[in-house]
C-alpha cells in the first residue's frame, strides 16, 4: 500500500473512532494528500500521533497487557534532533514512567527518520564474555555491550551493570551517555518464606522500556519511539533470570531449596521456578513497584477481549507469546485460538543499527 493510502486509512480511522465531525475529516484528508503529493510525506498532529501510538499498542499481538492501551502517555519529542537533548528527554521518560514505582505506561516519539536509539531497552544489564566462554551479566546483551565498549564505555564487569544510552543522529557516529544512578529503580529479590533467598543477590530493574522497535502510523515510520508498560512477573522470574541462556538461576535456587537436581522427575526446575516467581512478585509488591502476576494479567486480557468485541473490533493475537511461560493452561488464553493478522498502526522489529 502507498503512503497516501495508508495515511488516508489512518486519518479516517482516527476521525471515526474519536467521533469527530466529517467536514473536519475531509479537510484534513485534503491537507494530508497535498502534503504527500508535494513532499512525499506528511506530519501528524500531536493528537493523531498519540492516538496512533495507543492503537499500535491495542494491535500488539504479542502483548497480554493491552487492556490499558488508552492510558498510554505520549510525549511528542519530534522537534529534537540533538544527542544531548535526546539524552535529557530519555532521562525524563525514565523518571516519568518510573514515577517512584507507580509505573506509568509511556512512549516518547522522536523525529521519524533522523534519530536512532541503539539500546534494546533504555535500562538493561550488560553481558561480558569471559575467557572460558562463560558470561557475566545478561548474555542477551553481549553484542550491544561490545558496541558500547568499542565506543569507549567502561563496564564494571559485574552481573547487573546498567548499560549506557546510545543515541545516533542520521549518519553521525553514535554517542553514549551514562544513566545517573538516581534514575535507575531496581528491586532486590527476597522470598516471603526462604530467608536464604536474599543471599543470592538477585535483582531486576523496575521498568521495561523497549527502545529498539519502530512505530508505524498511517504510513510514517518512527524509528525512535521508546515505550514502556510494567512487568508481568514471569518475564523476570520465568525468563530473564531462569532461561539457561539468560541468568540461568534455577539450578542455584533448586540446590538452596534442597531439591534433587539429579532427577528430572523430582520436578526441581518447576518447583524452583514457582519460588523464584513468588520472590519476584513479593519483592516488587513490597517495594511498591507496579507488577502484575500472570493470572491477573490473563483476566485483564479477557476484559480487553470483551471490550474489543463490544466496540465491534476483532482481537488479533500471537498465541505463542500471549500464553504465560508459567502454568499457561491455568489461563483461558491457552484454551483458545488467536488470529495473528497484523494491523496498522503497529510496533514492529527493525534492522539493528550495529
Ligand atoms: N520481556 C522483556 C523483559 O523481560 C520486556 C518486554 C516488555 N514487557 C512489558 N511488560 N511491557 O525485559
Amino acid at each position: 500500500m502507498s503512503m497516501l493510502n495508508k495515511a488516508m486509512d489512518f486519518i479516517k480511522m482516527y476521525y471515526a473512532e474519536n467521533d469527530l465531525p466529517e467536514e473536519q475529516m475531509n479537510q484534513r484528508l485534503g491537507e494530508v494528500e497535498q502534503q504527500i503529493t508535494e513532499h512525499g510525506h506528511y506530519t501528524h498532529t500531536t493528537d493523531e500521533l498519540a492516538y496512533g501510538a495507543r492503537v499500535a499498542w491495542r494491535n500488539s499481538n504479542k502483548c497480554i497487557g493491552r487492556l490499558f492501551w488508552q492510558s498510554l502517555q505520549v510525549k511528542d519529542q519530534r522537534v529534537i534532533i540533538d544527542e544531548e537533548i535526546i539524552y535529557e528527554k530519555l532521562l525524563e521518560h525514565i523518571d516519568f514512567a518510573t514515577n517512584d514505582g507507580k509505573i506509568r505506561p509511556t512512549i516518547s516519539i522522536f523525529e521519524p527518520k533522523k534519530v536512532r536509539i541503539w539500546n534494546h531497552q533504555l535500562i538493561r544489564y550488560a553481558g561480558y564474555e569471559q575467557e572460558d566462554g562463560s558470561v557475566i551479566g545478561d548474555p542477551d546483551s553481549l553484542a550491544f555491550t561490545k558496541q558500547c565498549i568499542e565506543l569507549g564505555w567502561q563496564g564494571n564487569g559485574g552481573q547487573f551493570d546498567v548499560l549506557p544510552l546510545v543515541i545516533q543522529i542520521e549518519d553521525h557516529p553514535p554517542r553514549f551517555f551514562d544513566i545517573p544512578q538516581e534514575y535507575i529503580k531496581e528491586v532486590p529479590l527476597r522470598h516471603p518464606e526462604f530467608d536464604w533467598f536474599a543471599d543470592l543477590h538477585m535483582k531486576w530493574y523496575a521498568v521495561p522500556m523497549i527502545s529498539s522497535m519502530k512505530l508505524e502510523v498511517g504510513g510514517i515510520t518512527y524509528a525512535a519511539a521508546p515505550f514502556n508498560g510494567w512487568y508481568m512477573g514471569t518475564e523476570i522470574g520465568a525468563r530473564n533470570l531462569a532461561d539457561e541462556y539468560r541468568y540461568n538461576m534455577l539450578p542455584i535456587v533448586a540446590e538452596r531449596m534442597g531439591l534433587n537436581t539429579t532427577s528430572n522427575s523430582s520436578l526441581w526446575r518447576d518447583r524452583a521456578l514457582v519460588e523464584l516467581n513468588v520472590a519476584v512478585l513479593f519483592s516488587f509488591k513490597e517495594d511498591g513497584v507496579s507488577i502484575v502476576d500472570h493470572h491477573t494479567a490473563a483476566q485483564q486480557f479477557k476484559r480487553f477481549e470483551v471490550n474489543e468485541a463490544s466496540a465491534d473490533r476483532d482481537v488479533t493475537g500471537n498465541w505463542t507469546w500471549l500464553i504465560p511461560p508459567l502454568s499457561p493452561a491455568a489461563t483461558h488464553i491457552f484454551h483458545k485460538q488467536y488470529d495473528n493478522t497484523k494491523k496498522s498502526p503497529e510496533y514492529s522489529y527493525q534492522k539493528s543499527p550495529y
